[in-house]
């Protein structure tokens, strides 16, 4: 059995600070005699000696274009648009399988070159829970950001910081109002997340997941001055919110935040908007009269890319470790081979076995 050789690439997106192995993992990855190289990346948080101390190689950015046919090039969001071919095997979030603009872009050139996408995002176990997730931070920044607006604190545009930090932010203040807060997907990675930055803040939320929803009860819903949405929707439902509702006379609700952000897609179940907001804007008003603003930014867990990187990277740890005989990853390739399929992608001859 030939050695394991991982290549962790630099993100070509210039505000993505995190990365899928932090140093100390590295260091167990090279212990555990995988070897390992690590793109140069200035905007990675953490730095390159990191994991030069930690025994990984390093190499410039965008080197992978050029690394060994058997290395596994290891990252988390889009590659660049060069080059078509693509002979490598590829971990990452391609967003490629749900006929995203683009995703036949990108698996044709995968099936040009004989490569093959194994996605994050459809690395599961037996029961299909995901492996490794951002979730968590997601629902943590997205329930902060809610809170710091309503309280007139939110200042744009939005930087990367630290849990501690914004801990310290979240904290209520003297002459802060009280106010009631609502999680609906509670239950879930993201939904956890924004009770923690709830309870940093001071307030107990409502909780909601699937059992609260069944028979939604929407003036409970607008009686909330803060709601986060978080779920993970899989098949369509009734709207949690239609623009009549914003426009009812009783409607506390003045802070809506969706971690969520379906906009445009069939499941959306916050068809009120219609595009997310981002780090110049973090929040747009949707109604003036009372008011209602509104945060749905996608990439949230980048702005704590220490915390975030952190805890993705030691669920992706174990995973790494059994690259070579993981049925997870075995489910991945088979995930991108369907896939292709039904794109319609021809594939030529697959050149890793
Ligand atoms: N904005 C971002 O930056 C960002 C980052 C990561 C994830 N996300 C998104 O956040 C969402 C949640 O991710 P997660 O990892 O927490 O998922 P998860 O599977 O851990 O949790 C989703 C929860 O939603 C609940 N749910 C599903 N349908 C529901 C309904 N109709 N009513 C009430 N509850 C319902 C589920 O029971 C579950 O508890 C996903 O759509 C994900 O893509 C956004």
């Amino acid at each position: 059995m030939t050695e394991l050789h991982l290549w962790l690439r630099h993100e070509v997106r210039s505000t993505e600070r995190r990365t899928p192995i932090v140093p100390p993992d590295a260091r167990r990855l090279v212990d555990s005699g995988v070897t390992l190289t690590v793109e140069e990346s200035p905007q990675r948080i953490f730095p390159i000696e990191e994991y030069e101390a930690a025994g990984a190689r390093v190499a410039p950015a965008g080197s992978w274009v050029s690394a060994p046919d058997d290395a596994v090039v290891v990252g988390l969001k889009e590659l660049p648009d060069a080059p078509d071919r693509l002979t490598h095997r590829h971990v990452f979030f391609g967003h490629a399988y749900k006929r995203q603009p683009g995703a036949a872009g990108l698996l044709g050139r995968f099936a040009a070159g004989g490569g093959a996408l194994l996605d994050l995002e459809y690395l599961v176990d037996e029961d299909g829970r995901r492996l490794a997730a951002f979730g968590f931070w997601a629902g943590y920044l997205g329930a902060a950001l809610a809170v710091l607006r309503h309280r007139g604190r939110l200042k744009a545009p939005l930087v990367p910081t630290a849990k501690e930090e914004l801990d310290e932010r979240l904290r209520p203040a003297a002459g802060d109002e009280e106010f009631t807060a609502l999680v609906i997907g509670a239950l879930g990675r993201s939904g956890r997340g924004a009770r923690v930055a709830f309870a940093a803040a001071g307030t107990e939320p409502t909780c909601w997941d699937l059992a609260e929803t069944r028979d939604l009860d929407r003036p409970a819903l607008l009686a909330h001055d803060v709601m986060v949405n978080a779920v993970l929707a899989t098949t369509p439902v009734p709207p949690f919110l239609r623009d009549e509702d914003l426009d009812d006379p009783a409607r506390r609700l003045r802070t809506l935040c969706d971690v969520t952000c379906d906009v445009g897609s069939p499941l959306n179940v916050l068809p009120v908007y219609d595009r997310t907001t981002d780090w110049t804007e973090p929040a747009r008003r949707l109604r003036e009269d009372p008011p209602l603003d509104l945060i749905a930014i996608d990439n949230l867990p980048s702005l704590l890319p220490k915390e975030s990187s952190t805890d993705f990277s030691a669920a992706l740890l174990p995973q790494l470790l059994d690259f070579a005989t993981g049925a997870p990853w075995a489910r991945c390739l088979d995930r991108f081979h369907q896939a292709c399929r039904e794109l319609g992608i021809a594939e030529g001859e697959f050149r890793h076995v």
